[in-house]
């Protein structure tokens, strides 16, 4: 079965998933590189364009990484959900080692905005422009950008980046909010609604909003529950993904049947709340898709076997499920 396939039948735009290209172990990993050009139909990029890599120094870009990833991905003909613009972390030093003025910070954020997106242009299908911004009780969390700029950060992320793809004419690029914790309905997912209509009322542009869906199995939020959520960003005019889905143990055992069995009826509801609210619901993305190059075991300790494939690259039952899910079964 190739995922991806399975996904375009039901409307979806694809099947995705994150790969740490380029300078990585799995860049030259040919078994790995099989099975990602075999399912999956779209590529995120899980580190290649973010601010300490595009722009190591201030105004010092290197696209470098950047386009081999999509030389990489663009073998396969995948699409591509280019991640990200503006986020807490992982951003360059001489962002983070000083104290800006808000005027100096936001030409920082403008001029890093409109570098990157005019230099990926049409390659991308969207922008991740602003990522996980708001903390679970709707707070915005702390990050230089909001403690220097204000709330005013968020919505002048998204004008630069779309004031930055019309003078090259890219305004078919989608531009996304991208978060955890708002694939269930509550707070936090109804404060990204009520910014989403913050930036519309301003006449700025989003188009989508990302639900990374990083799970815990047996603690998935239900299928009801996910669709609610998802229905309420549709009506309000905007497309929605699955961005990074994972579905992780919080301890071992990974690997028996019973503990598999219910990590692949959680992948399948999350799969099903996609395909539930039809088509305004546009893919789903998985954070890596084995075991072996999953983020998790080295941000939770004790904590893994979250994706489709285990570590030495069999299909789990939880791809079995996705398949299924897809197939409507
Ligand atoms: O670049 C260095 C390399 O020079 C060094 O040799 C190596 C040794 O550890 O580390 C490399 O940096 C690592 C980087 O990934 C590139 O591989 C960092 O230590 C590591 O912390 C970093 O982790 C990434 C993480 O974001 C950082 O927050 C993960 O790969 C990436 O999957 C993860 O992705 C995030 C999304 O962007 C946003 N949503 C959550 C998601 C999971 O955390």
């Amino acid at each position: 079965v190739d995922l991806n396939k399975l996904a375009q039948r039901r409307e979806m735009h694809w099947f995705g998933t994150a790969a740490d290209i380029p300078n990585t172990a799995e860049t030259t990993d040919a078994a790995y590189l099989k099975v990602l050009r075999k399912n999956f139909g779209e590529v995120t990029p899980a580190n290649a364009m973010k601010f300490m890599y595009t722009e190591p120094e201030q105004n010092v870009f290197n696209f470098t990484a950047g386009d081999e990833f999509l030389e990489i991905a663009g073998r396969h003909g995948a699409q591509i959900r280019c991640h990200n613009l503006v986020w807490a972390s992982q951003l360059s030093d001489f962002v983070t080692s000083k104290t800006w003025t808000k005027e100096a910070l936001t030409s920082v954020m403008k001029n890093h905005i409109y570098k990157t997106v005019q230099h990926f242009g049409k390659r991308c299908y969207s922008w991740d422009v602003v990522n996980e911004a708001i903390n679970g009780d709707g707070s915005f969390s702390s990050s230089v950008w909001y403690n220097t700029i204000g709330e005013d950060y968020f919505y002048l992320a998204f004008k630069f980046a779309q004031d930055a793809l019309a003078e090259i004419g890219a305004h078919d690029v989608k531009l996304y909010y991208n978060d955890y914790g708002i694939e269930n309905q509550g707070v936090k997912s109804s404060t990204v609604l009520q910014l989403v209509k913050n930036l519309r009322s301003r006449g700025i542009r989003i188009d989508g909003v990302g639900l990374e869906s990083h799970f815990i199995v047996g603690e998935t939020p239900s299928l009801a529950d996910q669709v609610a959520t998802k229905r309420a960003y549709i009506e309000a005019g905007l497309e929605v993904a699955i961005t990074e889905l994972d579905i992780r143990f919080a301890q071992v055992p990974y690997y028996t049947p019973a503990v598999q069995k219910q990590q692949a009826q959680d992948y399948y509801t999350s799969v099903e709340s996609c395909l539930n609210v039809g088509p305004r619901c546009i893919g789903v993305v998985v954070w890596d898709f084995d075991d072996a190059y999953s983020w998790v075991p080295g941000t939770f300790a004790g904590q893994g076997g979250a994706c489709l494939f285990n570590n030495t690259l069999e299909a789990k039952p939880a791809f079995f499920a996705v398949a299924e899910a897809l197939e409507g079964k």
